[in-house]
């Protein structure tokens, strides 16, 4: 079955003093989300930027605002982003209690914004099945969060295809998004094993952005 996959776009090695510039370039190359990588230098080793960010760069684009929380108590800054201009708020399974789980995403809904959960490459994803029928969005991390410019680790698409099956199997909504080390190819083995969306940040970023969309583009019309 053919799938639009889309790119999320992750500002996180963009260039900070040319934000503005860097965020409407992907946005006029056909990007479909701005993806914030919010780090607090606790639940990752890594400090990134918070919710004044947000604030700033969510009117100034029309793409979604995908807000990825790599961060400790993620609950105690959900408004803080909901108010920022979030239409995606994504927090970690490994930052919160599983009996949380459940009430953080009926909270977010409440607010109006989309709910997704994260899993990080030592999760299995059997742990996260039973939440796919109440999310939003599942995002596998295909490195270990707190940086950019990783290796992607293969071990990714077979949660991916897990994750797939289950979802069509159970008529689940929700969307699969991947995040670390996505470029031509590993962009091209994730849409195969089923992604939704993409998350982007140095294939852009350090490359000449035009032709890495192009090849992005190309490579995820399976
Ligand atoms: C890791 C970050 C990165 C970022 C994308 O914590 O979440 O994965 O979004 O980085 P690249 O695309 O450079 O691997
Ligand atoms: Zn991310």
């Amino acid at each position: 079955m053919k799938r639009n996959v889309l790119i999320a776009a992750s500002i996180l090695d963009s260039d900070f003093a040319h934000l503005e510039d860097e965020v409407k370039a992907v946005e006029k190359l056909g990007a479909d989300y701005i993806h914030y990588d919010i780090m607090d230098g606790h639940f990752v080793n890594n400090i990134s930027f918070g919710s004044p960010v947000v604030k700033k760069i969510s009117p100034i684009h029309s793409l979604v605002n995908d807000v990825h929380l790599m961060i400790s108590e993620p609950e105690k800054y959900f408004d803080k982003f909901i108010e920022a201009g979030a239409d995606i708020i994504t927090f970690h399974y490994e930052a919160v209690k599983e009996e949380e789980i459940n009430s953080l995403i009926d909270y977010l809904h409440s607010k109006g914004v989309k709910a997704g959960l994260s899993i990080k490459p030592a999760t299995p994803a059997e742990k996260i099945f039973k939440y796919l029928d109440k999310l939003d969005l599942l995002l596998v991390m295909s490195v270990e969060p707190g940086f950019g410019g990783q290796s992607f680790m293969e071990s990714a698409l077979a949660k991916i295809s897990a994750i797939r099956k289950y979802i069509d199997e159970n008529a689940a909504k929700c969307v699969i998004e991947v995040d670390g080390g996505i470029n031509e190819k590993t962009a091209r083995d994730c849409a195969l094993a089923g992604v939704d969306v993409l998350v982007v940040g140095s294939f852009l970023y350090k490359n000449d952005k035009a032709k890495a969309m192009a090849s992005l583009k190309e490579a995820i019309n399976v």
